[in-house]
């Protein structure tokens, strides 16, 4: 997969190069490109900022700058059709993002992100790539950041994640909270490992007994309390069909 990252804070975007990112792109199974917004300004001041017509708090990014840019990485891969871009511009006012939105993208060969600061991109710049290329805005919650580096760093993470060879272990998110699959719209539940006692807590002795079964069926009720105690809204949302009759008594 290729990703590029239009920003003017590149130097935002290094913890690309850590841990399983990192990793990813060592490996060649990510191609991450983070490119300045400012080499595509003309005047001394690199400006790349103006106030809002209308009035009002804040600035607005210039769309001058934005096209320019966004040419030019458009440029240097396929056009469009299967292996297009996705441009991904990060905003409060976007689609909320989810796990179901990252196993979606974790599927496109290309993807460009657009973290603005100030007060967002002048919307005509959304508007004409709109017109030509898949363009979703997305918000990573329901606050606002200073910018949308932050959120560009947790989607490309949930995505990377999902790329075939880029976890150790292929199984390791089938059962993530959210997933797809047997634990379909559960948070996932606790998790124990080495030592068998520590500070006196022992560890609950199911996990020991080697019943696959009851492991299995013990790890969902611990799902399904959880996700009661720490989102209700996603038992209420639940398919009724998702749910067997253990689930109901429990
Ligand atoms: N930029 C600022 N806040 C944001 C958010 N919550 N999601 C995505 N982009 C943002």
């Amino acid at each position: 997969m290729r990703i590029d990252v239009v920003t003017i804070f590149p130097e935002y975007l290094e913890p690309l190069n850590v841990s399983l990112v990192g990793k990813a792109r060592a490996r060649g199974q990510l191609d991450v490109r983070v490119h300045d917004l400012r080499e595509w300004t003309h005047d001394r001041h690199h400006t790349v900022d103006d106030t809002p017509y209308g009035g009002g708090p804040g600035m607005v990014m210039k769309p001058e700058p934005w096209g320019e840019a966004l040419d030019s990485v458009l440029e240097s891969g396929p056009r469009g059709g299967e292996d297009g871009p996705v441009l991904i511009v990060p905003t409060p006012s976007g689609r909320p993002f989810s796990q179901r939105l990252a196993v979606e993208l974790a599927a496109k060969p290309w993807l460009v992100f657009t973290p603005a600061r100030y007060e967002g991109i002048d919307r005509r710049v959304i508007e004409e790539y709109g017109g030509r290329l898949d363009v979703r805005e997305v918000s990573i919650g329901d606050y606002v950041l200073a910018g949308g580096e932050a959120p560009v760093l947790v989607m490309v993470e949930a995505i990377a994640r999902l790329l075939p060879g880029v976890l150790g272990n292929a199984e390791s998110h089938r059962d993530d909270s959210f997933a797809p699959g047997t634990m379909a719209g559960l948070l996932e539940g606790p998790v124990y490992t080495k030592p068998p006692e520590w500070r006196g807590r022992g560890i609950p002795e199911v996990l020991l007994s080697g019943h696959h079964g009851r492991i299995a069926r013990w790890r969902r009720d611990q799902a399904l309390a959880r996700t009661s105690a720490n989102r209700p809204d996603l038992i209420e949302s639940c398919d009724p069909e998702a749910l067997d009759k253990h689930d109901r008594a429990t």
